[in-house]
């Protein structure tokens, strides 16, 4: 079985190749980070091969899908993502833009080509990493960021729908807080943070479990999954105000 993940060389992304692979699948693995990705290589040997694309770029993924045309992938996992912390008018229109390159265009368009290819072979799977924050109305000091998850669990809900009776499983796997080097995150956790920050390698359990099992959503995390049932209940106003709370701490940390 071939499995493509893209962000396979950040926190979450090598632990869902560690996973996959001791499950025996075969990985193509995309990042851009070349050492990362030859230590991969050394890791895992026969059964990875090796991507340095810049998916925020839509020339990369086009000539990426060139090279690999023909190779059949059962799975998919739209993993790469990047955020900006701050203030709105702190970010930059650059910044803001590149979020949606890597974060929407480039996981809209890998997931059209292989699900059309998945139709015509009448199956396969695709996991579209989210987030909590794709739950949320709004985030504010990650206003950009959060509309881009946002984008990511509307469009996956819709093929959940779409794609059923197709033998073409599709999940959306909304992580919370996880310790990588992700903006605003750390990849240690300190004290009292682990009873509510995941780390990846639960992350990506997780998401193997439920892939397994035929979910369409997967939420690590027992205080994850509490709060996303929480949330439904809380006023979009005051929602927001518990979010600004949260990242300007976050924001605090990070600069120290
Ligand atoms: N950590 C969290 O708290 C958290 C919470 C919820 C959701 N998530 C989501 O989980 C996913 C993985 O995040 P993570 O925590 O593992 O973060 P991470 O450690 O920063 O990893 C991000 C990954 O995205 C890749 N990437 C970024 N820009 C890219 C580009 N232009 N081209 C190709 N690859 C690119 C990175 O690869 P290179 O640097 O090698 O290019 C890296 O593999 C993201 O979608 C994120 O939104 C994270």
């Amino acid at each position: 079985m071939n499995i493509l993940i893209t962000g396979a060389t950040g926190g979450i992304g090598q632990a869902l190749v560690e996973v996959f692979y001791k499950n025996s699948w075969n990985i193509l693995a995309v990042g851009r980070n070349k050492k990362i990705l030859e230590e991969l290589k050394l890791k895992y040997g026969d059964k990875i091969e090796i991507y340095s694309r810049d998916i925020g770029k839509e020339k990369e993924i086009i000539e990426f899908l060139e090279e690999i045309r023909g190779r059949e992938i059962d799975l998919l996992i739209n993993g790469a993502g990047i955020g900006e912390i701050g203030e709105f008018e702190n970010i930059s229109l650059i910044e803001e833009q590149r979020m949606i390159d890597i974060n929407i265009q480039a996981l809209l368009m890998l997931t059209k080509y292989f699900y059309k290819k998945m139709l015509e072979r009448k199956e396969g799977g695709i996991i579209n990493i989210s987030s909590t924050a794709g739950f949320q109305v709004g985030g504010p000091l990650m206003c950009g960021y959060y509309a881009t998850k946002a984008y990511v669990n509307s469009l996956t809900f819709g093929l959940i729908e779409e794609s059923k009776g197709k033998n073409i499983k599709i999940m959306l796997l909304c992580p919370g807080p996880t310790a990588t080097n992700f903006k605003g995150m750390k990849s240690e956790i300190e004290g009292a943070k682990k009873f509510y920050i995941t780390t990846p390698k639960e992350v990506a359990n997780q998401c193997y479990r439920d892939y397994i099992l035929g979910k369409n959503l997967s939420i690590p995390g027992r205080v994850n999954r509490i709060l996303y049932y929480l949330n439904k209940f809380i006023p979009w106003k005051i929602q927001l105000k518990n979010i600004e709370k949260i990242q300007r701490k976050k924001q605090i940390e990070t600069l120290n």
